[in-house]
């Protein structure tokens, strides 16, 4: 693994970021519909409209930093996008979305981009990063427990057997 971290976010360019929204919105989309939060029908509407409430100018949207993970080679390998936002009580990052190419995973560069942004955003002069896993997603819930994140929220949700209305 590369331990210099100046190599491995680099800021995005307008091509890449037009490839991660076309890709982003219908996977943003499906996490939603699997979670069960919102119905396959409306989820693609509804994924368009946060983006589009998140980032109003796009990758240019103030305080929002878009990156291309790189390999050790400085190959394009994943993305990562956090916003500058005040939660806790304090200026943080908030981690909205961080990817790496499938074909690319476990080799350990989610570490080396959470570990150069600690860096990014200590240059900010931000308290800490904060972020939003769904449940369903152990890989990634592994990796933040791996990397120190605690949970903040837990949500929770039960599925009810319903009573057919042909039954009564
Ligand atoms: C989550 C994601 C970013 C991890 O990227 P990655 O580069 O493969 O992660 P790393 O190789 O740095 O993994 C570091 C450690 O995290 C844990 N981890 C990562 N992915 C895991 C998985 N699928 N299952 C179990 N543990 C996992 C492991 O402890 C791993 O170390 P190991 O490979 O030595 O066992 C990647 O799987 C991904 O892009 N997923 C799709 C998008 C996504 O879910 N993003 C997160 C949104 S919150």
């Amino acid at each position: 693994m590369n331990g210099s971290t100046e190599s491995t976010l680099r800021p995005m360019a307008e091509s890449e970021y037009a490839a991660w929204v076309a890709a982003a919105i219908p996977d943003y989309a499906a996490d939603k519909v699997t979670s069960g939060q919102w119905s396959a029908e409306a989820s693609l509407e509804l994924s368009w409209k946060e983006h589009d409430a998140l980032l109003p100018q796009g990758m240019a949207t103030p305080d929002n930093h878009f990156f291309t993970i790189l390999d050790a080679r400085s190959a394009p390998v994943g993305m990562l996008w956090f916003a500058v936002q005040t939660r806790f009580n304090a200026r943080i990052a908030y981690v909205y979305d961080v990817g790496v190419r499938p074909e690319r995973q476990r080799e350990g560069h989610a570490l080396r981009a959470f570990a150069a942004l600690e860096d990014e955003v200590r240059k900010l002069g931000l308290a800490g990063i904060a972020l939003h896993v769904f449940g369903h997603n152990t890989g990634a819930r592994a990796l933040y427990a791996r990397l120190g994140y605690q949970p903040t929220n837990i949500s929770l949700y039960k599925q009810l057997e319903t009573v057919e209305s042909g039954s009564q």
